[in-house]
């Protein structure tokens, strides 16, 4: 068991319970369900913090539901800014903070497009257009990249090998809608990367076992098309794409140029995340489950 003890929010969550997954049992973690702790409380944090100890909080709990936090605005801002202002508030001088954040806090749009390095400039969050996208932009201001505290992890659509039964993510999704008939159809002319959620678990250990700070980039080293992203995955799985519809994307609610540029994360950490027809081919090697 490593010494290491580490608070980690979200952990029923797609790309959270992954982490718990690998190393829950490895490591001193503590994976609060919301109703133990609830990052938009205020007491909750304090309570929970008072209550326990840990060098290390990585942050994946979120309000993450791009489309109905159009609706729920103030919903969305209180877990996700209020969320992270509160930690801070409550985090104890020498831990570790590991903010999980996304390639939305960028605008996606043609004058100021992905994929982004880790060093480029954050926009000013009136240019993004969703409220998703602001309340991850305004949760990273919080932070300090030179605070040798502080990390932000940023990854675009995370996939993986297992369907994660409440959301399928950027792969399982179309192949479910795919094989019932159901696909929607697809983009050709928005940019994006996928992040594979295993990369994205050791990852993080690394940078909690290291202690590093600053941002970190975790992403397949190219872009592609939705179109091609997704027609490509249902072709190695022995499908007929040639029927597939295609369509433009409306850049108001979709970044349209996204994508993570990885490379000094890569570098950094000694990882290799490779493009993602790379990923692709890895998730079907290991036993892709539909
Ligand atoms: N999925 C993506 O496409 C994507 C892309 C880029 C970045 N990210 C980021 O990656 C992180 C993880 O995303 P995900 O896809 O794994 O999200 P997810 O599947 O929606 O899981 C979110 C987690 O946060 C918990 N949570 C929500 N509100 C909370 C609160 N007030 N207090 C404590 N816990 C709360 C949820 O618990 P309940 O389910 O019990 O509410 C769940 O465990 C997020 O920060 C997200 O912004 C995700």
């Amino acid at each position: 068991m490593n010494g290491e003890k580490i608070l980690v929010t979200g952990a029923t969550g797609l790309v959270g319970s992954d982490f718990i997954g690998r190393y829950g049992s490895k490591y001193h973690v503590s994976a609060p369900l919301p109703n133990e702790l609830d990052i938009a409380s205020e007491p909750s944090v304090r309570n929970y913090f008072a209550a326990h100890t840990f060098t290390d909080v990585v942050n994946f709990a979120a309000y993450t539901s791009v489309s109905k936090a159009q609706e729920e605005a103030q919903r969305c801002l209180k877990v996700n800014v209020g969320g992270v202002e509160n930690i801070l508030k409550h985090l104890p001088s020498h831990t570790h903070f590991i903010q999980i954040s996304t390639e939305m806090v960028f605008p996606g749009t043609a004058d100021d497009r992905g994929p982004y390095a880790e060093n480029h400039p954050l926009p000013d969050p009136d240019r993004l257009t969703l409220v998703y996208s602001q309340s991850k932009n305004l949760a990273e201001r919080l932070l300090d990249p030179q605070n040798q505290r502080h990390a932000i992890v940023r990854i675009n659509s995370p996939v993986g090998p297992k369907r994660f039964p409440p959301k399928p993510d950027y792969l399982h999704g179309p192949l479910e809608r795919y094989i019932v008939g159901n696909l929607y159809p697809l983009f050709i002319d928005q940019w994006l990367s996928l992040s594979l959620i295993p990369d994205v678990s050791e990852s993080l250990i690394k940078i909690i076992n290291e202690g590093l700070t600053g941002i970190f980039h975790i992403s397949a080293t190219n872009t592609g098309t939705a179109y091609n992203i997704i027609t490509r995955f249902l072709q190695k799985l022995g499908h007929d794409t040639s029927q597939i519809k295609t369509t433009s994307v409306d850049p108001n609610r979709y970044l349209q140029y996204g994508g993570l540029n990885p490379i000094r994360t890569q570098e950094k950490l000694g990882m290799s995340y490779g493009t993602w027809q790379d990923i692709e081919d890895r998730l079907i090697k290991d036993g892709f489950t539909a």
